[in-house]
Protein backbone atom coordinates (compact mmCIF):
# COMPACT_ATOMS: atom_id res chain seq x y z
CA UNK A 1 0.00 0.00 0.00
CA UNK A 2 1.54 3.48 -1.21
CA UNK A 3 -1.24 6.15 0.66
CA UNK A 4 -1.20 10.09 1.10
CA UNK A 5 -3.32 11.22 3.16
CA UNK A 6 -4.06 15.44 2.61
CA UNK A 7 -6.15 17.88 4.42
CA UNK A 8 -6.32 20.94 6.46
CA UNK A 9 -4.56 21.09 9.87
CA UNK A 10 -6.39 19.72 12.25
CA UNK A 11 -8.60 17.46 10.27
CA UNK A 12 -7.08 14.23 12.04
CA UNK A 13 -4.63 13.05 9.60
CA UNK A 14 -1.96 12.35 11.80
CA UNK A 15 -4.58 10.76 14.23
CA UNK A 16 -6.21 8.22 11.68
CA UNK A 17 -2.69 7.73 10.08
CA UNK A 18 -1.48 5.90 13.25
CA UNK A 19 -4.30 3.13 13.22
CA UNK A 20 -4.15 2.82 9.28
CA UNK A 21 -0.21 2.13 9.39
CA UNK A 22 -1.08 -0.23 12.17
CA UNK A 23 -4.01 -1.93 10.30
CA UNK A 24 -1.47 -2.44 6.67
CA UNK A 25 1.35 -3.33 8.24
CA UNK A 26 3.39 -0.20 6.65
CA UNK A 27 5.52 3.07 7.59
CA UNK A 28 3.92 6.73 8.65
CA UNK A 29 6.02 9.40 7.04
CA UNK A 30 4.99 12.57 8.65
CA UNK A 31 7.11 15.12 7.50
CA UNK A 32 5.29 17.66 10.69
CA UNK A 33 6.88 14.85 12.89
CA UNK A 34 10.40 14.61 10.73
CA UNK A 35 10.43 18.58 11.01
CA UNK A 36 9.68 18.73 14.40
CA UNK A 37 12.24 16.18 15.59
CA UNK A 38 14.61 18.30 13.50
CA UNK A 39 14.17 21.16 15.38
CA UNK A 40 14.17 19.55 18.92
CA UNK A 41 17.74 18.10 18.09
CA UNK A 42 19.14 21.78 16.46
CA UNK A 43 20.51 20.92 13.48
CA UNK A 44 20.24 22.88 10.26
CA UNK A 45 17.86 21.96 8.98
CA UNK A 46 15.80 22.15 12.02
CA UNK A 47 16.85 25.45 12.78
CA UNK A 48 16.12 26.73 9.15
CA UNK A 49 12.36 24.89 9.12
CA UNK A 50 11.19 26.57 12.60
CA UNK A 51 11.57 29.93 11.00
CA UNK A 52 8.62 28.95 8.87
CA UNK A 53 7.00 26.70 10.94
CA UNK A 54 6.29 28.82 14.09
CA UNK A 55 4.30 31.79 11.86
CA UNK A 56 2.39 28.98 9.85
CA UNK A 57 4.27 29.09 6.76
CA UNK A 58 5.10 26.08 4.50
CA UNK A 59 8.72 25.18 5.05
CA UNK A 60 10.67 25.46 1.23
CA UNK A 61 10.00 22.23 -1.13
CA UNK A 62 13.31 21.95 -1.53
CA UNK A 63 14.15 21.27 2.13
CA UNK A 64 11.05 19.00 2.46
CA UNK A 65 11.91 16.98 -0.95
CA UNK A 66 15.11 16.56 0.26
CA UNK A 67 14.23 15.11 3.53
CA UNK A 68 11.61 12.94 2.44
CA UNK A 69 13.84 11.24 -0.52
CA UNK A 70 16.27 10.57 2.52
CA UNK A 71 13.56 8.70 4.02
CA UNK A 72 12.32 6.99 0.82
CA UNK A 73 15.78 4.79 0.29
CA UNK A 74 15.19 3.12 4.18
CA UNK A 75 14.21 -0.28 4.12
CA UNK A 76 10.74 -0.21 5.76
CA UNK A 77 9.55 1.80 3.13
CA UNK A 78 10.43 -0.71 0.54
CA UNK A 79 6.80 -2.37 0.43
CA UNK A 80 4.79 0.27 1.05
CA UNK A 81 4.11 3.97 3.08
CA UNK A 82 1.55 5.90 4.21
CA UNK A 83 2.42 9.58 4.12
CA UNK A 84 0.78 12.19 6.37
CA UNK A 85 1.46 15.87 5.61
CA UNK A 86 3.10 15.36 2.22
CA UNK A 87 3.36 16.27 -0.42
CA UNK A 88 1.57 19.81 0.00
CA UNK A 89 2.15 21.71 -2.60
CA UNK A 90 2.27 20.42 -6.88
CA UNK A 91 5.87 20.94 -6.82
CA UNK A 92 6.28 18.14 -3.90
CA UNK A 93 3.62 16.54 -6.00
CA UNK A 94 5.60 16.30 -8.92
CA UNK A 95 9.18 15.65 -7.13
CA UNK A 96 7.44 12.47 -5.87
CA UNK A 97 6.06 11.23 -8.84
CA UNK A 98 9.61 11.59 -10.18
CA UNK A 99 11.25 9.63 -7.54
CA UNK A 100 8.01 6.62 -7.62
CA UNK A 101 9.11 6.72 -11.17
CA UNK A 102 12.59 6.54 -11.05
CA UNK A 103 11.97 3.47 -8.31
CA UNK A 104 9.76 1.91 -10.49
CA UNK A 105 6.43 2.51 -7.39
CA UNK A 106 3.08 3.50 -8.07
CA UNK A 107 0.54 5.36 -5.68
CA UNK A 108 -2.66 3.32 -4.72
CA UNK A 109 -4.28 5.90 -3.36
CA UNK A 110 -4.54 9.59 -1.76
CA UNK A 111 -7.41 10.33 0.75
CA UNK A 112 -8.52 13.73 1.21
CA UNK A 113 -10.06 14.08 4.93
CA UNK A 114 -12.29 16.62 4.93
CA UNK A 115 -13.25 19.32 7.74
CA UNK A 116 -14.69 22.92 7.49
CA UNK A 117 -12.40 25.45 8.48
CA UNK A 118 -14.77 26.29 11.38
CA UNK A 119 -14.40 23.25 12.88
CA UNK A 120 -10.67 23.02 13.22
CA UNK A 121 -9.52 26.12 15.20
CA UNK A 122 -11.41 24.22 18.24
CA UNK A 123 -9.78 20.94 17.24
CA UNK A 124 -5.91 22.34 17.48
CA UNK A 125 -6.16 24.16 19.84
CA UNK A 126 -7.66 21.45 22.17
CA UNK A 127 -4.54 19.15 20.91
CA UNK A 128 -2.32 17.79 23.47
CA UNK A 129 0.42 15.54 22.69
CA UNK A 130 2.09 12.11 25.15
CA UNK A 131 5.42 13.18 25.42
CA UNK A 132 6.57 9.52 25.97
CA UNK A 133 4.69 7.83 22.98
CA UNK A 134 3.23 10.62 20.50
CA UNK A 135 -0.13 9.42 21.11
CA UNK A 136 -2.31 12.61 19.97
CA UNK A 137 -5.21 13.44 22.18
CA UNK A 138 -7.97 15.97 22.21
CA UNK A 139 -8.73 17.84 25.58
CA UNK A 140 -12.93 17.41 24.69
CA UNK A 141 -13.02 15.14 22.20
CA UNK A 142 -10.25 12.35 23.14
CA UNK A 143 -9.56 12.72 26.66
CA UNK A 144 -5.91 11.96 27.59
CA UNK A 145 -5.24 9.52 30.72
CA UNK A 146 -4.73 10.91 33.65
CA UNK A 147 -0.89 11.07 34.75
CA UNK A 148 -0.21 11.24 30.66
CA UNK A 149 2.85 13.82 30.35
CA UNK A 150 1.16 16.54 27.53
CA UNK A 151 2.99 18.78 25.24
CA UNK A 152 0.86 21.41 23.03
CA UNK A 153 2.78 22.04 19.77
CA UNK A 154 4.36 25.54 19.47
CA UNK A 155 2.57 26.05 16.21
CA UNK A 156 -0.91 25.35 17.86
CA UNK A 157 -1.51 29.07 18.93
CA UNK A 158 -4.73 30.59 17.36
CA UNK A 159 -3.20 33.18 15.42
CA UNK A 160 -0.78 30.87 13.98
CA UNK A 161 -3.32 28.07 13.23
CA UNK A 162 -5.02 30.77 10.80
CA UNK A 163 -2.18 31.53 9.28
CA UNK A 164 -1.67 27.77 8.57
CA UNK A 165 -5.52 27.57 6.88
CA UNK A 166 -4.28 30.22 4.63
CA UNK A 167 -1.32 28.25 3.49
CA UNK A 168 -3.60 25.17 3.47
CA UNK A 169 -6.32 26.60 0.73
CA UNK A 170 -3.51 28.67 -1.26
CA UNK A 171 -0.65 26.19 -1.41
CA UNK A 172 -2.12 22.34 -0.86
CA UNK A 173 -5.66 22.89 -1.61
CA UNK A 174 -4.78 22.60 -5.58
CA UNK A 175 -3.61 18.78 -4.52
CA UNK A 176 -7.37 18.16 -4.95
CA UNK A 177 -7.59 18.26 -8.84
CA UNK A 178 -3.79 17.24 -9.74
CA UNK A 179 -4.70 14.02 -8.05
CA UNK A 180 -8.89 13.89 -9.13
CA UNK A 181 -8.03 14.30 -12.34
CA UNK A 182 -5.23 11.11 -12.40
CA UNK A 183 -8.57 8.99 -10.67
CA UNK A 184 -6.97 8.32 -7.41
CA UNK A 185 -8.36 10.88 -5.08
CA UNK A 186 -10.99 9.66 -2.57
CA UNK A 187 -12.90 12.42 -0.12
CA UNK A 188 -13.21 11.30 3.00
CA UNK A 189 -15.74 12.89 5.36
CA UNK A 190 -13.84 13.87 8.60
CA UNK A 191 -16.54 14.96 10.67
CA UNK A 192 -17.81 11.78 13.52
CA UNK A 193 -16.05 10.09 16.08
CA UNK A 194 -12.30 8.89 16.11
CA UNK A 195 -13.67 5.51 14.94
CA UNK A 196 -16.34 6.40 12.31
CA UNK A 197 -13.69 8.35 10.38
CA UNK A 198 -11.41 5.15 10.71
CA UNK A 199 -14.11 3.06 9.04
CA UNK A 200 -14.52 5.40 6.25
CA UNK A 201 -10.96 5.73 5.88
CA UNK A 202 -10.19 1.92 5.70
CA UNK A 203 -12.87 1.41 3.06
CA UNK A 204 -11.73 4.26 1.09
CA UNK A 205 -8.12 2.60 0.86
CA UNK A 206 -9.93 -1.33 0.27
CA UNK A 207 -9.30 -2.82 -3.20
CA UNK A 208 -12.89 -2.97 -3.90
CA UNK A 209 -13.34 1.29 -3.77
CA UNK A 210 -11.50 1.58 -6.27
P1 LIG B 1 1.98 19.05 10.25
O1 LIG B 1 2.59 18.50 11.46
O2 LIG B 1 1.84 18.20 9.04
O3 LIG B 1 0.61 19.73 10.66
P2 LIG B 1 -0.77 20.00 9.89
O4 LIG B 1 -0.88 19.52 8.49
O5 LIG B 1 -1.02 21.44 10.11
O6 LIG B 1 -1.72 19.05 10.56
P3 LIG B 1 -1.88 18.82 12.07
O7 LIG B 1 -0.81 17.90 12.57
O8 LIG B 1 -2.07 20.11 12.80
O9 LIG B 1 -3.31 18.12 12.08
P4 LIG B 1 -3.76 16.66 11.74
O10 LIG B 1 -4.57 16.68 10.49
O11 LIG B 1 -2.62 15.68 11.81
O12 LIG B 1 -4.77 16.45 12.93
P5 LIG B 1 -4.64 15.57 14.27
O13 LIG B 1 -4.82 14.13 13.95
O14 LIG B 1 -3.46 15.96 15.09
O15 LIG B 1 2.81 20.36 9.77
C1 LIG B 1 3.21 21.35 10.68
C2 LIG B 1 4.07 22.39 9.95
O16 LIG B 1 5.25 21.75 9.42
C3 LIG B 1 3.42 23.06 8.73
O17 LIG B 1 2.64 24.18 9.11
C4 LIG B 1 4.66 23.44 7.90
O18 LIG B 1 5.27 24.60 8.40
C5 LIG B 1 5.60 22.27 8.14
N1 LIG B 1 5.43 21.20 7.14
C6 LIG B 1 5.06 19.90 7.37
N2 LIG B 1 5.05 19.20 6.23
C7 LIG B 1 5.42 20.07 5.25
C8 LIG B 1 5.57 19.92 3.84
N3 LIG B 1 5.31 18.76 3.22
N4 LIG B 1 5.96 21.02 3.15
C9 LIG B 1 6.21 22.20 3.74
N5 LIG B 1 6.08 22.40 5.08
C10 LIG B 1 5.69 21.33 5.82
O19 LIG B 1 -5.98 16.07 14.99
C11 LIG B 1 -6.08 17.39 15.48
C12 LIG B 1 -6.88 17.40 16.79
O20 LIG B 1 -8.22 17.02 16.52
C13 LIG B 1 -6.35 16.40 17.84
O21 LIG B 1 -6.47 16.97 19.12
C14 LIG B 1 -7.27 15.19 17.70
O22 LIG B 1 -7.41 14.48 18.91
C15 LIG B 1 -8.58 15.85 17.27
N6 LIG B 1 -9.37 15.01 16.38
C16 LIG B 1 -8.92 14.18 15.38
N7 LIG B 1 -9.94 13.58 14.78
C17 LIG B 1 -11.08 14.06 15.37
C18 LIG B 1 -12.47 13.81 15.18
N8 LIG B 1 -12.91 12.95 14.25
N9 LIG B 1 -13.36 14.50 15.96
C19 LIG B 1 -12.93 15.38 16.93
N10 LIG B 1 -11.61 15.64 17.17
C20 LIG B 1 -10.71 14.98 16.40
Amino acid sequence: MRLILIGPPGAGKGTQAKVVVEQFGIPQISTGDMLREHKAKGTALGTKAAEYMNRGALVPDEVVIGMVEERLKLDDARNGFLFDGFPRTVAQAEALDATLARLGLELDGVVLIEVADELLVERICGRRTDKATGQIYHLKYNPPPPGAELVQRADDKEEVVKERLVAYHAQTAPLVPYYEARGILRRVDGVGDLAQVTARLVAAVSPKAK
